[in-house]
């Protein structure tokens, strides 16, 4: 049995009743979506997720740096991915006019949505003071969505852990979400990797490991905030599992499984919203129209070169 967050009551875990509580309980555009992830994310990968599953998922960028939108910003399509309904960027960053300008570049590109990167702990982005260093600092959290309103329309979101370093405690966590939730402009939508991060002494890498996922600190924050949507993030690789936290909260955002296996996305279709088989694509077609496009992209380059 599932229980809703949002009025439904018990529902039955069957097919049937699951989607019908996902078409009248969606507060999202698409409850489930793949995790920015550097040098995973590139134009390609987004392209590929689209072959495979078209819109049915939020695809999230690699995280950019306001500078790189600011150098790129005749070609933005190339460089990040095509701007779509469904592709959201992830912007990592600590200067609120720096990257309200890049925000506004990327929404006059026609992007519909942006994201912050409040997580990663790797060193370079540690010494820039921006990723999950911010967590210590929730004002300037706060200045950087406040810096977005009267420049974007846009909706601009949050990507965070449920902690860093010794700022562990749920105490913390709800303080830096009260943070956010009582700025100018609050995130329309939080993304909570399910995990603290430890700054000095784990590589990126073993920060996606080591410690603990800790899924009942994000149910615990979607209780407190039944108006916020939410998304949970970390260690999700079954459609059962994933299921089972969209019972709780309102989003689910799935990384490395993708990473690893992207034609996971049709079990998510199948089980989770399911899509009959014939409408399912088979890996063979998907290399088809996949390289199909990569042929198409580089013969309209040679062309533009002549
Ligand atoms: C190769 C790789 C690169 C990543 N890069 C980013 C990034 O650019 N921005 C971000 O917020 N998280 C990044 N992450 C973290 C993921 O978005 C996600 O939070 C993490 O992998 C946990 O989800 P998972 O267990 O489903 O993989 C990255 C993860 C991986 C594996």
């Amino acid at each position: 049995m599932l229980r809703f967050r949002h009025g439904f009551g018990t529902l039955r875990h069957s097919v049937h009743s699951f989607r019908r509580s996902l078409s009248t309980n969606k507060r999202l555009n698409n409850l489930t979506s793949v995790a920015p992830m550097v040098d995973i994310s590139t134009p390609n990968f987004l392209e590929l997720l689209h072959i495979i599953s078209g819109d049915r998922h939020d695809y999230y960028t690699e995280m950019h740096h306001p500078h790189a939108i600011h150098q790129h910003q005749d070609h933005l399509d190339r460089f990040i991915g095509t701007p779509r309904p469904n592709v959201i960027v992830q912007l990592g960053g600590s200067d609120p006019n720096l990257l309200s300008s890049a925000a506004k570049l990327l929404q006059d590109y026609g992007y519909s949505e942006i994201n912050i990167n409040v997580g990663c702990p790797s060193p370079s982005v540690q010494q820039g003071q921006f990723g999950a260093i911010l967590m210590k600092t929730p004002s300037l959290v706060a200045d950087i969505l406040n810096a977005m309103e009267g420049k974007v329309s846009i909706p601009v979101t949050i990507k965070c852990r449920i902690g860093v370093d010794h700022l562990d405690t749920s105490e913390f966590f709800h303080h830096f979400v009260e943070t956010l939730m009582t700025c100018e402009r609050p995130p329309p939508h939080l993304i909570v990797h399910a995990r603290k991060c430890i700054l000095k002494g784990l590589s990126p890498k073993k920060n996606r490991t080591i410690p603990p996922l800790n899924y009942q600190r994000v149910y615990e924050l979607a209780s407190l905030y039944p108006d916020l949507p939410i998304s949970i993030n970390g260690g999700f690789t079954t459609t059962e599992t994933i299921r089972d936290a969209l019972g709780q909260v309102d989003g689910c955002m799935i990384g490395r499984k993708v990473m690893d296996s992207p034609l996971f996305l049709q079990e998510i279709d199948r089980d989770i919203y399911g899509i009959p088989e014939n409408e399912i694509k088979s890996p063979l077609t998907v290399i088809d129209e996949y390289l199909g496009k990569q042929v198409r992209k580089e013969k309209k380059k040679g062309t533009q070169k002549k």
